[in-house]
């Protein structure tokens, strides 16, 4: 009886959360984005908006600084002709690895800021109305990102989280094999997630 009660003070002890973050902590955040590429992102055709589940990882090389990597399911964005309708679809998905500097990380509330390195893979282009069997292709975008973020603690291990990103994306077009030139995409990301330390 004895050796029980020990071994469970010791776990108990052991599985302590710290409430501040120290190197070698992860948190996860799990939630919806908005991605909302900006208007006016090519003559000819124009992105639509998305939101779909993302998560992030995130860990603590130090109390401040982290490195954190977003994934996500893949989004699907319409595509229009501009001041016509939808003649085509793709999906996405928008790996970033950042770097973040967190201000207050030992508070209840922690805002943070981000950046990094954003890779966008382009799939399943598929047309449809006025261009209806041609084929469009969408070239991967490697490129800079941006993001300003809060935690808010609900418990010792749990939070909520609100986020703001920006990527620049520009994916090269080709219909038929010819070039329509570069898609400027580059989205606002508008996130809430919920996260726990690990
Ligand atoms: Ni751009």
């Amino acid at each position: 009886m004895r050796y029980l009660v020990c071994a469970i003070t010791l776990c108990c002890a052991l599985y302590t959360v710290p409430v501040h973050a120290e190197r070698g902590d992860w948190q996860i955040r799990m939630g919806g984005s908005l991605v909302n590429p900006k208007s006016d992102n090519h003559g000819i055709v124009e992105v639509d908006s998305d939101t779909m589940l993302t998560f992030n990882a995130t860990y603590f090389l130090t109390p401040n600084w982290a490195i954190e990597l977003l994934a996500a399911l893949p989004f699907t964005h319409d595509i229009d002709l501009v001041g016509g309708g939808r003649v085509a679809e793709t999906k996405h998905l928008p790996p970033t690895l950042s770097a973040q500097y967190h201000f207050m990380p030992g508070g209840k509330v922690r805002p943070y800021v981000g950046a990094g390195i954003n890779y966008t893979l382009f799939f399943e282009e598929d047309t449809t109305g006025a261009l209806a069997g041609s084929s469009l292709k969408l070239e991967d975008s490697v490129g800079p990102a941006a993001q300003i973020g809060i935690d808010i603690d609900l418990s010792d291990r749990w939070f909520l989280n609100a986020e703001v990103r920006w990527m620049d994306i520009d994916t090269k077009a080709k219909l038929d094999g010819v070039s329509l030139g570069t898609v400027e995409i580059d989205p606002w990301l508008y996130g809430i997630n919920l996260g726990f330390r690990l």
